[in-house]
């Protein structure tokens, strides 16, 4: 595997093989990599004949109370997880090579649609700070094909509209969400969680499902069913961040008319922020009964 860290080399090493007629698959990330990462990568790899994966922890898009200074930096052990997953390239470039003018307020790309709501109304410029990181490691890498989690399923509709509004040239596709044996979702930040946070951490889950099920036999009262959620959060230990039933394919407000649905969560832990989400497909009004 190659480890590239210039913005050069980068988009040479990738032109190369394109020009050999190899497409080419990326996975952008920020470290600290776990099983939800590598099976990002494995879609990438059986998807293209080359893949390139990012690592690059992002200051952009951290708020100056987050975690920037002590997000979990594990390279080497990284490294050896991509290696070992059979990625081609890892591009690891420097924060002054990505942001030469420090990473204030320069340009940027912003979503309006999908910012106001959800995780941006607890992260605000969050998102506009994935926006305008993706959007440059697309230019630097130009890859065929890139792969996001459904996990971080705003993150991944907001992706999916800046190529769209920015005519990128780049299929952009989602991979399902990689969960421990208990249900939690894998997260980077799941290292923040005492041992009986740890234990706690699955509610969050368990109450997503909870509301899903009970959409999908067809209960009318969506605010109770919100409501159920939340309590369950909250028995947990959990301090609850939202817990909504939003339409799948743009996270507007749903209605009972919609039948893709998602419901998505997020709750603090202790120093963690945890967040997941469900979807949902209810039957068309003629076979509900
Ligand atoms: P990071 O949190 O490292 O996640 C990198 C990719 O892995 C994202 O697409 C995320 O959705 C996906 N991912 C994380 N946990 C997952 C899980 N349990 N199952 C499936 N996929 C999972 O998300 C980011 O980094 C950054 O915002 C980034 C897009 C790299 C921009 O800086």
């Amino acid at each position: 595997m190659q480890r590239i860290s210039g913005i050069a080399d980068m988009r040479a090493r990738v032109v190369d093989w394109q020009r050999a007629g190899l497409r080419v698959g990326f996975v952008p990330t920020m470290g600290n990599l776990h099983g939800g990462h590598l099976a990002l990568v494995d879609k990438a790899r059986a998807l293209s004949d080359r893949v390139v994966v990012s690592i690059f922890v992002n200051p952009a898009q951290f708020g100056p109370n987050e975690d920037y200074a002590t997000y979990p930096r594990t390279g080497e052990a990284d490294c050896a997880a991509l290696d070992a997953s059979g990625v081609d390239c890892v591009f690891l470039p420097a924060v002054d090579a990505m942001y030469p003018d420090g990473a204030g307020p320069r340009t940027r790309v912003e979503v309006p649609e999908l910012n106001g709501m959800l995780c941006d109304v607890s992260r605000p410029g969050f998102f506009n700070g994935v926006a305008t990181v993706v959007a440059k490691l697309l230019n630097i890498v130009t890859p065929d094909l890139a792969v996001f989690g459904l996990k971080d399923y705003q993150q991944l509709l907001v992706v999916q509209r800046l190529v769209r509004d920015l005519n990128l040239p780049v299929d952009i596709i989602g991979g399902p969400i990689a969960r421990e044996p208990d249900g939690l979702a894998m997260s980077s930040r799941n290292v923040y969680l005492t041992a009986d946070e740890r234990e706690r951490a699955p509610a969050l889950y368990r109450a997503l499902c909870h509301v899903a099920s009970r959409l999908e036999r067809g209960e009318p009262d969506w605010p109770l069913l919100v409501a159920e959620g939340l309590d369950r959060l909250r028995e947990a230990g959990m301090q609850p961040d939202y817990l909504e039933i939003r339409r799948a394919d743009d996270l507007a407000e749903a209605l009972t008319s919609d039948h893709e649905l998602v419901i998505p969560g997020a709750a603090y832990l202790g120093r963690a922020r945890l967040i997941d989400n469900v979807r949902v497909s209810l039957p068309t009004p003629g076979q509900r009964d």
